[in-house]
């Protein structure tokens, strides 16, 4: 399909872009190993927090090898202002796992990627069509929001959701096979957050639409205080608990979540961070 509603937006997005489009340090590069660090980076942190990281964690960890070979205390440190930090626990046993089976090189296949922790459909293919051009279909909440501007805007003011299958259908419509792949999605993500600023958000149509949840009295801000007073060395729960002014069963709830997702262990009563 190549409706004259494809081509007038293809034409509105690269107007956009050509205008205002951004010039980001993740996008200066095709390194695919910075590409990932710099989407996992983005899943659920805005760029304006991610960019002064980006090169920090960078320096500090310049390779696949690098990572996988450091500390997770260092890791997490570094990672510390971008919230969600079991992010950075499985980027780095991504990289270990990517060392160990793939010879330190970062997949080129989305079934490869999506089998690392914490890489699931649309980073595997942000990563394909960042690092290598490939023309894949994926969303995220930018992209969703340009085309439900476009084509679903009647069904989003009557209440309807629409779903993600629709979405991509359109998406892949518009991949344009006479120009770059990635240029397209970059324009794409930047025109999205364009007509967030200007018109709101599109996306409480989607059916994927959730707002990020409070953080104040969250089990993600117990977690992030906990492990943060872990990064020193171990500790008891009575400890974590007196530190951090947390309630004793915040403080256990968040202890055995961290324990769940493999970043913390107890030993004789104490807990530390895994490794
Ligand atoms: N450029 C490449 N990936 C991006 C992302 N996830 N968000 C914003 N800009 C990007």
């Amino acid at each position: 399909m190549e409706s004259d509603q494809i081509k007038a937006l293809r034409r509105v997005v690269w107007h956009y872009y050509r205008r205002a489009g951004r010039d980001l340090p993740w996008r200066r590069t095709r390194n695919p190993y910075r590409i990932l660090v710099s989407e996992m980076m983005l899943q659920q942190t805005q760029v304006g927090r991610v960019l002064p990281k980006y090169p920090e964690f960078l320096r500090s960890f310049p390779t696949v090898r690098a990572l996988a070979e450091a500390p997770l205390a260092a890791v997490l440190r570094m990672w510390s202002g971008l919230g969600y930090n079991r992010r950075a626990f499985f980027l780095k046993r991504a990289a270990e796992i990517i060392v160990r089976e793939h010879r330190g090189r970062v997949p080129r296949s989305a079934k490869a990627l999506e089998q690392l922790p914490g890489i699931g459909a649309y980073t595997a293919r942000a990563v394909l069509c960042f690092a290598f051009d490939e023309p894949v279909v994926f969303l995220e909440t930018n992209i969703r929001s340009v085309f439900i501007h476009y084509f679903f805007a009647e069904r989003a003011k009557g209440g309807s959701a629409v779903s993600d299958r629709e979405i991509e259908a359109l998406v892949e419509a518009a991949l344009d096979e006479r120009r770059s792949p990635r240029e397209w999605y970059f324009a794409l993500m930047d025109y999205g957050a364009h007509l967030k600023k200007t018109i709101g958000n599109p996306n409480r149509a989607s059916m994927q639409y959730t707002r990020q949840s409070r953080f104040a009295g969250s089990e993600r801000e117990a977690r992030g205080r906990t492990l943060k007073l872990l990064l020193s060395g171990a500790r008891s729960a009575d400890e974590l608990a007196s530190l951090s002014k947390l309630s004793r069963s915040r403080v256990r709830r968040a202890l055995s979540s961290l324990a769940h997702d493999g970043l913390v262990v107890k030993d004789s009563g104490r807990y530390s961070l895994k490794e």
